[in-house]
């Protein structure tokens, strides 16, 4: 059987932590015979400078032929003062719009090895396994209407519209709820329903939905309180569901508590289990093409694709033990270099990977 899957390096870091994981994708393709064909495509600034525009119809044409996508970054400076239709983040969005990829699945989980990393204690974060489901085609990232207006008085005012229909509630609950089953069976829904209307609706739904999952034991987080409890308390979580802003602004956050966020992997999923697969990081243009970004998100992000777009556990796993068999090693990119370890470069740490595989 042969599957394809689509390559967008984008912007800043990308291209080099893709290329890492590129290699790591080939060698389990030969050794698992996964029999996965590889194709690319520009995206974000790197599409806008050769043509124009952020998600140009050839990358999004073939996006939807591909069984799953492998994204670096998008932006950077260079395109910054674009209007928001032509920034490279529009690429992004287009292509998690398009491809509705609503279901935003951001695992945070602390390698043991990295505990002193963490800028918390380390026994407020040793064994941190937490998986945040983020809403991810809908909310106030695509609401309509959106735009800056001119006002009678003069003033010109922004504005953005927060809004969910209750299918695009229910379709996400049922993610996270099937993760919870999967997991601990403890499944927190993060809201603002004490001021949002949006939100209480939010909280009806999952209310609702949980009695077709009576294994799974709900609960209910104000935003505020959630990024409180995810600094002081964090191992009270095990599954997190929340819409598409506070998802995007809680995920950085627990990145952090595990030291790096150049470790963390993320899938989007479309109920057709077609995916892309990105770094939770950005293109960090301050450090792009020093060669010391750390690949392990992006190589992380390729192990998830295997696992729920491609269905290959078996290569998933080879993937992540070899990960943490280079953590062991005590290889660390400068953004985990603690002491005791020896820092090598994104190329060095991409070809241990490929030894330990
Ligand atoms: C993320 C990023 C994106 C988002 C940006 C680059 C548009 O921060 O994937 O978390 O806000 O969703
Ligand atoms: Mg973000």
């Amino acid at each position: 059987m042969s599957r394809t899957v689509l390559m967008l390096p984008g912007d800043g870091i990308g291209p080099e932590i893709v290329a890492e994981a590129d290699k790591v994708l080939r060698k389990v393709n030969e050794q698992f015979g996964l029999g996965i064909e590889f194709d690319d495509a520009l995206v974000g600034g790197a599409a806008i400078d050769e043509s124009d525009t952020p998600l140009p119809q050839e990358t999004l044409d073939k996006a939807r032929r591909a069984d799953a996508i492998l994204l670096g970054a998008v932006g950077g400076p260079k395109w910054d003062a674009l209007p928001m239709a032509k920034r490279p983040e529009k690429g992004l969005l287009g292509l998690r719009s398009n491809l509705e990829l609503f279901a935003n699945l951001r695992p945070a989980i602390l390698y043991p090895q990295l505990a002193s990393a963490s800028s918390l204690k380390p026994e407020v974060v040793s064994g941190l396994d937490i998986m945040i489901v983020r809403e991810l085609t809908g909310g106030i990232y695509f609401g309509q209407p959106r735009g800056v207006r001119q006002l009678e008085s003069g003033e010109r005012q922004g504005y953005n519209t927060y809004a969910y229909t209750e299918s695009e509630i229910r379709r996400i609950g049922r993610v996270a709820f099937e993760a919870a089953q999967q997991r601990g069976k403890k499944l927190c829904s993060v809201d603002k329903a004490n001021v949002l209307e949006v939100t209480v609706l939010w909280r009806e739904i999952m209310n609702d939905l949980q009695r077709e999952y009576p294994d799974v034991e709900l609960s209910h987080m104000y935003v505020d309180n959630a990024a409180m409890q995810l600094v002081k308390a964090p191992k009270q979580f095990d599954v997190i569901v929340t819409g598409n802003m506070f998802g995007d602004i809680l995920s950085d956050e627990a990145a952090m508590l595990t030291g790096s966020i150049g470790m963390l992997p993320s899938a989007s999923l479309n109920s057709q289990k077609q995916g892309m697969y990105e770094p939770c990081h950005g293109s960090a243009p301050d450090i792009a093409g020093k060669g010391i970004a750390n690949p392990l998100a992006t190589i992380l992000s390729a192990a998830m694709m295997l696992r729920y777009s491609l269905n290959e556990e078996k290569a998933a796993q080879a993937i992540e033990t070899a990960v943490s068999k280079v953590l062991d090693q005590g290889l660390r990119t400068a953004d985990i270099m603690a002491e005791g370890g020896r820092q090598v470069s994104t190329r060095e740490m991409g070809d241990a990977v490929l030894a330990a595989l």
